[in-house]
């Protein structure tokens, strides 16, 4: 992107100029200057930080406060990647939770926030955009819902749901959103909702027909061993090679003792 801060419009144009988005997740300073000179676009400090970092079970666990830590840690970076942060499971149930809590993200140095839902949150989205905040949907398998679904199942395969995706992908394009995460959304699926709405579909686990992929950073170089999605290839062995170059100083110290007897 040649150093052009990334806005939102820009986001939209991509997909206009048939350009594919990646988007990758960030939780400090360190990995969102990293991935922003690798010239990511969109980096999303994700409530899967929950996971990755934070040792939750699952995203339902996070709290505002640990979400404004890490979106102040990734904003230090100055990225000039657009710079969107996740409100967390019961920040957003209704419209002035919704509209004070992304403006403590905005406070925090979010560009943009992400929630999950459609229509079902529908009021909050809108209200959020009048607030001059950009927004990010998030569709298909929804984490923060994990508990009451009591797993993570791919979305799409019903007609209903199929009919409900849609209708979901469309009212959030008319709102105002500047893309749409798609997760865990059947292949063909994904693919129709790509073609029905104006802004850029980012997908994960939804097939490669989406306008954009995005992944949780930790899975793509394999710094998150314990767990590693069915859809994910790392394309590096972080975890395993940073266990062996600790195990090799480790023993090399313990070879040569600082005072002997
Ligand atoms: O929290 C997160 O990392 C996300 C991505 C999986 C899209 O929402």
């Amino acid at each position: 992107m040649n150093g052009v801060k990334i806005t939102p419009e820009i986001i939209r144009e991509m997909k206009a100029n048939r350009q594919g988005v990646p988007a990758l997740t960030v939780y400090d300073y360190p990995m969102a200057r990293l991935l922003d000179e690798a010239g990511v676009p969109i980096l999303l400090v994700g409530d899967s930080v929950g996971m990755v970092v934070l040792g939750y079970p699952d995203t339902t666990h996070v709290t505002l406060a640990e979400m404004e830590h890490h979106t102040r840690a990734a904003a230090r970076a100055k990225p000039k990647a657009l710079l969107a942060a996740d409100l967390p499971f019961g920040t957003y149930s209704t419209v002035a939770d919704a509209v004070a809590n992304a403006k403590r993200l905005q406070a925090a140095g979010a560009e943009a926030v992400k929630a999950e839902g459609g229509r079902d949150i529908l009021p909050q989205v809108r209200a959020i955009i009048a607030a001059g905040i950009p927004y990010l949907g998030h569709l298909g398998m929804l984490p923060q819902h994990v508990l009451e679904e009591g797993k993570y199942r791919i979305k799409g395969k019903k007609d209903e749901e199929h009919a409900a995706l849609l209708a979901d992908a469309k009212a959030l394009d008319e709102a105002g959103a500047f893309a749409i995460v798609l997760e865990l959304v059947t292949p063909p699926v994904a693919a129709e909702i790509s073609r029905a709405i104006s802004i850029p579909t980012i997908g994960i686990g939804s097939g490669p027909d989406c306008d954009g992929q995005i992944l949780v950073t930790h899975d793509l170089v394999g710094a998150f061993p314990w767990f590693t999605p069915r859809f994910i290839k790392p394309r590096l062995e972080t975890a395993a090679q940073s266990r062996e170059a600790v195990r090799q100083w480790a023993d090399e110290v313990g070879r040569h003792p600082t005072s002997k007897p």
